[in-house]
């Protein structure tokens, strides 16, 4: 038995939900530029988890389900209010999904319908539940979600309290449709060895949310923006930059396992960042993105990945650094739950082997020899 680190090149399941082929990534055989073009969020939710675009009515009756389920119970609410304010969004989040099974009675029923009903309950109220967070550390009480509005527009709205521009909610829509599904990512591995145990789909999420967590994963977006902050005004950049690849840091926002030529969602994201600039008369951040981008590239040849671009969209879009990731969340929430449907319509168990490297043919001690 020989590890591989990092399960790399590792393929671990069959599925048809996402495919990355030749660093071209396709939802349901659609590829993403088209998608992210042309498909709202709820089309795309739609496409994940039933595997066809619905029909005029399937999204309207997808919409009627996503805004009834928005609301989250006021117990969740009163639990939020008892977090500590020092924890990060996503703890907060981890916690508050976990929780948010106990108010599920149909939690742990294990049916497909049951369990798809659950995937949309899970996208509806996620968003109210990240919104409500945010508020809530503010020392601000959360805004119950606005029915009929669009998961974009809800969020936005609930983060602020205020009506979004269309430009705003267009942006975040298309952000939300690039971030919805990713093969084999880690936080959606995490959320099929979960409930591969025929555990439930809140565990499955939780799992997901824990993984996503991480600066490696989705938690680079967040470090993207810190990393611009840090640097704060493009006359430092270029110093900073080198200075980070001279000590061998590592730049977030850069590299992808899977992809070696690029990463096909950081285009879309970059003309968003570029366009966003115009529009609000600052295009300050996207400047110093294209100057890092064109750094890292030219000496590493490493290509900016989803999280790179993001970062500045969302600022632009007065989005809090610290909401980066729970939107990360809000969108895969989608992707993580097609999968779970996917693994429970076909389960094994997934358990994989170690290559043990540890001593060999030790004798017990008694304590007090020890
Ligand atoms: N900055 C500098 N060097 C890097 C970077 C980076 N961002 N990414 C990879 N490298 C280097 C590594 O140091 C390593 O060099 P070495 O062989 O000389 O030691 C080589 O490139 C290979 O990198 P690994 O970390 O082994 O690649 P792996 O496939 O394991 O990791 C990952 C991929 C985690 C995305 C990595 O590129 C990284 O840490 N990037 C920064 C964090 C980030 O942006 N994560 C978000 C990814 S997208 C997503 O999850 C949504």
């Amino acid at each position: 038995m020989t590890a591989t680190k990092g399960l790399e090149g590792i393929v671990a399941t069959t599925s048809s939900i996402s495919s990355i082929v030749d660093g071209v990534l396709t939802y349901r055989g659609y590829d993403i530029d088209d998608l992210a073009e042309h498909a709202s969020f709820e089309e795309v939710a739609y496409l994940l988890w039933f595997g066809k675009l619905p029909t005029a009515d399937e999204l309207k009756s997808l919409r009627k389900s996503l805004s009834d389920y928005a609301p989250i119970p006021s117990e969740l609410i009163a639990q939020i209010k008892l977090y500590p304010k020092h924890i990060s969004t996503m703890a907060a989040l981890r916690s508050a999904v976990s929780a948010l099974a106990l108010y599920d009675e149909q939690a742990d029923e294990m049916t497909e319908a049951a369990n798809e009903n659950k995937a949309v309950k899970l996208q509806a109220q996620l968003p109210t539940i990240v919104a409500a967070i945010s508020r809530i550390r503010k020392g601000q009480e959360p805004v119950a979600p606005k029915e009929g509005a669009s998961i974009a527009e809800n969020f936005l709205y609930m983060m602020t309290g205020e009506e979004p521009s269309e430009t705003a909610v267009k942006a975040l829509d298309q952000a939300l449709v690039l971030h919805a599904d990713h093969e084999l990512n880690a936080s959606t591995f995490a959320a099929r060895v979960t409930v591969a145990t025929l555990s439930d789909i809140y565990s499955g999420v939780t799992s997901a949310i824990g993984a996503l967590k991480g600066p490696l994963h989705g938690g680079a977006n967040e470090a993207v923006m810190k990393m611009l902050d840090e640097i704060g005004t493009p006359d430092r950049l270029e110093a900073a930059i080198q200075e980070k690849l001279n000590n061998r840091e590592k730049i977030m926002g850069f590299g992808h396992r899977v992809y070696k030529n690029g990463d096909p969602r950081a285009k879309h994201l970059q003309k968003m960042s570029k366009e966003l600039g115009e529009m609000n008369n600052d295009t300050r951040l996207y400047e110093m993105s294209v100057k890092i981008e064109e750094i890292v590239t030219g000496q590493k040849g490493l290509k900016p990945n989803v999280d790179f671009y993001s970062a500045s969209v969302y600022t632009q879009l007065k989005i809090d650094q610290e909401l980066f990731t729970p939107i990360f969340a809000i969108s895969r929430v989608s992707g993580w739950t097609a999968h779970i449907l996917e693994q429970l319509a076909d389960n094994r168990i997934i358990r994989p082997r170690a290559e043990y490297t540890g001593p060999t043919d030790q004798k017990y001690v008694s304590i007090d020899l020890r």
